[in-house]
């Protein structure tokens, strides 16, 4: 939540304001209620802030342009404290004399009782935000200590709650002081200019070198120099990693939107995601784990953290690994885990998932599971990201960026990656479904081109959504994997399309949701595979019936071949054949296009839907 850039260049490098607005358009997804920018310009620092998309900001800088400069600061808004108005838009000034600005993503817990002794000494506040009391308190301690780290090391000893600050002052022109906890913030690297990011998007048209930092720590960056300290003062050293995506990857690449690039980048996401995690004889490897395999081989439990769209990978996950290990997996909405004074000790292992690798939910999770003595396992597609770090292990998906706010190849490439996952432990634990890791390996490994055969058929479900634009309500059914992936169907129409949606359990059909069927309503149902066990597929395929036979417009997700569904289908969408608990990787497909064009077709803004940002980072 909230994008944050910074920029210092070389003297004769005065384009700051141009690497700050490049850096917001890449992290307008972060939020976008509004953006803003300062500049040391001279012996002040010059802002211009705005309501509303980063364009507003642009047309504002035509309006009334800013000077050039070499360092600069900016800042793309969610809101929390006081709405998205020009006011409230970062960077906030601190003190009277317009020297300092600051931005911030987080949230400052106490700023009601810092606001308060503020207010007593005369402080006159231009905002509503917990930000602006921070410049103040900031500018005061400029005063005090005459330079600004030492400043910001002063001001975050009294701040509490989740923060990344970053400020300029006129009077050090060519520094950006940050400041980091429990909120993202990345360093790119470059020749004789350095950057600050919330993630390495915001310089990754500069520099694929990026550092690391920890919690609780401050950075200083001028043109050539980058040091890193602890809130203690004690010197410290960040993580040099390379960014493994470059700027092309972060473009819509000719499509109209980045959800639809997304959508079409699955392919992919998932090939990369099973590149080699097999040594040469074929068996599992994971070697960015770094629990031992002995302390793998005593678990007796496992538990899923994790938020939306990621916590119904968890639960496809759940079924698979359970299948696959015969250990019993939970999977827990991570901001309801902490509170429900979870059972967990030295033989559960905790897996967290997790797209931005910052969700604040999550990352409390983690902590709480860590303290409670769990091993814990990210994961996560963002490196450089804080769960990983707070981990005692992580397994990255390569889905590469996900700029679009519905995850789409996100979603695919964790539910690979907790497959590979339950391969992995199903391997080393020697039950009696080692021998069958490397077959479903195999398979999964054919699962891209059926996602890629998949995606050429879907002008028939585009068509579908178009004539649905006036739709009040849609309702999705599943029944064992499918089940999460209904619900993921239906959060991707109400968070795209701003309708009602909800996904069911076809089972539970009967005993409730079976009354809000009533002539018209479109009803998504995911069949099973007629392979599955259990007699599951005639068990939906009579659901069908049922709804069909109260006037339900069904539209049918089903395997190429399964013709029991045809007399009971309004709409067939035929998915190529796969095992059936590996299915999600494919029925999820129609359904995110159809939250695409849907949206479309009601003329929504796809990847920036109303209210919601991309990386939720606080709770
Ligand atoms: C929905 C969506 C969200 C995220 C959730 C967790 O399309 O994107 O539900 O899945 O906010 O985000 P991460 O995976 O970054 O922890």
């Amino acid at each position: 939540m909230c994008g944050i850039v910074g920029y210092v260049g070389r003297v004769e490098d005065d384009g700051a304001l141009d690497v700050v607005m490049e850096g917001l358009a890449r992290l307008e997804y972060r939020g976008y209620d509004s953006a803003g920018v300062a500049l040391v310009t001279g012996d002040h620092t010059s802002t211009r802030k705005k309501s509303g998309k980063l364009a507003n900001l642009r047309a504002e800088l035509e309006a009334d342009p800013l000077p050039p400069s070499t360092t600069g600061i900016g800042h793309t808004r969610w809101a929390t404290h006081g709405g998205p108005t020009d006011e409230n838009a970062h960077p906030h000034r601190g003190g009277a004399d317009g020297k300092l600005a600051l931005i911030h993503n987080g949230i400052i817990e106490n700023f009601h009782s810092l606001k308060g002794s503020l207010l007593n000494r005369g402080t006159v506040f231009t905002s509503e935000t917990d930000t602006e009391v921070v410049a103040h308190l900031l500018a005061a301690a400029y005063e005090q200590h005459g330079e600004l780290t030492d400043a910001m090391r002063a001001v975050v000893a009294d701040l509490e709650g989740a923060f990344t600050l970053l400020a300029i002052h006129a009077d050090q022109p060519g520094v950006v002081v940050g400041a980091r906890r429990n909120s993202p913030l990345v360093v790119g690297l470059g020749d004789g200019a350095n950057y600050l990011g919330s993630d390495v998007a915001a310089f990754i048209g500069h520099t694929r070198q990026a550092l690391e930092l920890d919690q609780d720590q401050i950075v200083t960056i001028t043109a050539d120099s980058v040091t890193v300290t602890g809130f203690d003062g004690s010197p410290a050293e960040g993580r040099a990693f390379e960014v493994t995506w470059d700027a092309a990857a972060a473009e819509k690449g000719g499509y109209t939107t980045f959800m639809e690039k997304e959508i079409h980048d699955q392919p992919h996401a998932v090939a990369d995601t099973l590149l080699g995690r097999t040594d040469a004889d074929g068996r599992l490897t994971l070697d960015e784990m770094d629990i031992t395999e002995q302390q793998l081989q005593q678990i007796d439990r496992i538990i899923v953290v994790a938020c939306g769209t990621a916590a119904y990978a968890g639960l496809v996950a759940k079924y698979a690994i359970e299948r696959w290990t015969r250990i019993p997996v939970e999977v827990a909405l991570a901001h309801e885990f902490r509170y429900c004074d979870p059972i967990v000790d030295d033989r559960t292992l905790v897996v967290s998932i997790s797209q931005s690798g910052e969700t604040m939910d999550t990352l409390m999770a983690v902590k709480h599971a860590r303290l409670l003595g769990a091993l814990t396992i990210s994961v996560c597609n963002t490196h450089g990201s804080t769960i990983p770090r707070e981990s005692d292990a992580v397994l990255y998906t390569h889905a590469g960026p996900e700029i679009a706010v519905a995850s789409t190849k996100a979603f695919l490439a964790q539910i690979t990656a907790c497959y590979v996952l339950g391969l992995y432990l199903a391997q080393l634990r020697g039950g009696s479904f080692a021998d069958d890791a490397q077959a479903v390996m195999k398979q999964l490994g054919e699962v891209p081109d059926k996602i890629e055969t998949l995606l050429g058929r879907m002008d028939r479900v585009k068509e579908i959504a178009g004539f649905m634009a006036d739709t009040r309500s849609v309702l999705f059914l599943g029944r064992h994997v499918g089940y999460p992936v209904a619900m993921e169907g239906a959060l991707k129409l109400k968070e795209l399309a701003y309708i009602h949606a909800e996904g069911f359990a076809a089972g539970e059909l009967k005993h409730g949701p079976i009354a809000l069927i009533e002539p018209g309503q479109p009803v998504f149902v995911i069949v099973p595979s007629p392979s599955s066990e259990h007699g599951l597929h005639g068990k939906v395929v009579s659901n069908i019936q049922e709804i069909r036979a109260r006037g339900a417009r069904t539209i049918v997700i089903a395997e190429e071949g399964d013709e029991a569904v045809e007399p009971f289908a309004d709409e067939v969408i035929r998915v190529p054949v796969t095992a059936p608990l590996l299915a999600p990787l494919l029925t999820v497909v129609p359904l995110q296009v159809f939250a695409l064009w849907l949206s479309t077709a009601k003329g929504l803004d796809v990847d920036q839907p109303r209210n919601l940002a991309k990386s939720v980072t606080v709770e």
